[in-house]
Order: structure tokens, then C-alpha cells, then sequence
């Protein structure tokens, strides 16, 4: 990663502690990430799904119009649901079952969200038009905003009960 996108993330990350510290509404949370996200970073799609019933279902983002509906193991979102890790695809065209929502759409990272006790009631999706445009310390940085999506999402019960049926 070079220096300049170092300085975005950890300003982004500070933004978004710092947006979503006072606040315990999960949607409210998501939806100004992806807003500071979408604005510092050079992606075309960042956002949310969110588990409702067996189907991640679209929430707070930034881009273009995107499916609304994924199921399990489905694109790059529905493996990285199933299987519960990272992905990061540096040629989505090379991805068996990627959903192009946007054909430009080159690379891709989905990091899943989980509840305290460890289920996944989401994903953060981040999508690039550059193939091969994350690396190591992208992956890194997404996950720290994982995380601090996870714990602003712990603290909204009616969200996480919702989302994880019960
Ligand atoms: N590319 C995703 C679908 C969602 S959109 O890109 C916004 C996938 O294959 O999971």
C-alpha cells in the first residue's frame, strides 16, 4: 500500500470511531462509513449486506445500484458468508459466481461481520475498477473497520436480534 493510502485509511478509521462513538443505531453507523469511505478512498462501491432471514439483503452504501439479494455462497459475498473469512479477489472476472452488479468492476474485498458471540449478521463489501487493487495492508485496514462496525453493531440489541433471529 503506498503511504498516501496509509494516511486515507487511518484518517477514515479515525473519522468513523469518531462518527459512530455516540451513536447506537447499526443502519446510522453503516451508513455514514460508507459515506466516509466512498469519500476518502479511491473504491466505486462500498457497503453493507445484512443477514435477514437466509439472505444477505442490501443495506447502507455508496456507488452505484447493486443486487439487492445474495444467498449463500453466491459471488464473492456469499463465499466469504459461508466460509466466515476475508476475501479479497484481485480479478473478480476470474471469480466463479461473482455477481456484477458493475461490469467495470475490476477487484473486490468482503469482510464479514460478526455479533459478540461470533455469528455473522453481515458483510462489508468494497469493490475497486482497478484490477489487483488491494493488497495485504488494505485487507488489514478493512478489517480494523470491520471491527469497529462489529462493536458499534453490538451495542444496537434490536439490530443484532433482527439480523440474527432472536
Ligand atoms: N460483487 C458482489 C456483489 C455485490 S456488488 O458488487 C455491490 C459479489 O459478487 O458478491
Amino acid at each position: 500500500m503506498t503511504p498516501e493510502r496509509k494516511e486515507i485509511y487511518d484518517l477514515a478509521i479515525r473519522e468513523i470511531r469518531a462518527v459512530t462513538a455516540g451513536e447506537m443505531d447499526a443502519i446510522a453507523n453503516m451508513a455514514n462509513a460508507s459515506a466516509i469511505l466512498y469519500e476518502r478512498l479511491p473504491f466505486s462501491w462500498i457497503g453493507f449486506y445484512r443477514l435477514v432471514h437466509d439472505e444477505l439483503v442490501l443495506g447502507p452504501f455508496q456507488g452505484r445500484v447493486a443486487c439487492v439479494r445474495i444467498g449463500p455462497g453466491r459471488g464473492v459475498c456469499g463465499v466469504a458468508w459461508e466460509r466466515g473469512e476475508t476475501l479479497s479477489v484481485s480479478d473478480v472476472h476470474a471469480f466463479p459466481g461473482h455477481i456484477a452488479c458493475d461490469p467495470l468492476s475490476r477487484s473486490e474485498v468482503v469482510v464479514p461481520l460478526r455479533a459478540p458471540d461470533g455469528r455473522i449478521w453481515g458483510v462489508l463489501d468494497v469493490d475497486s475498477r482497478e484490477p489487483n487493487d488491494f493488497d495485504g495492508d488494505d485487507v488489514e485496514a478493512l478489517e480494523k473497520i470491520g471491527r469497529i462496525i462489529e462493536d458499534a453493531a453490538a451495542r444496537d440489541e434490536r439490530f443484532l436480534a433482527a439480523a440474527l433471529g432472536g
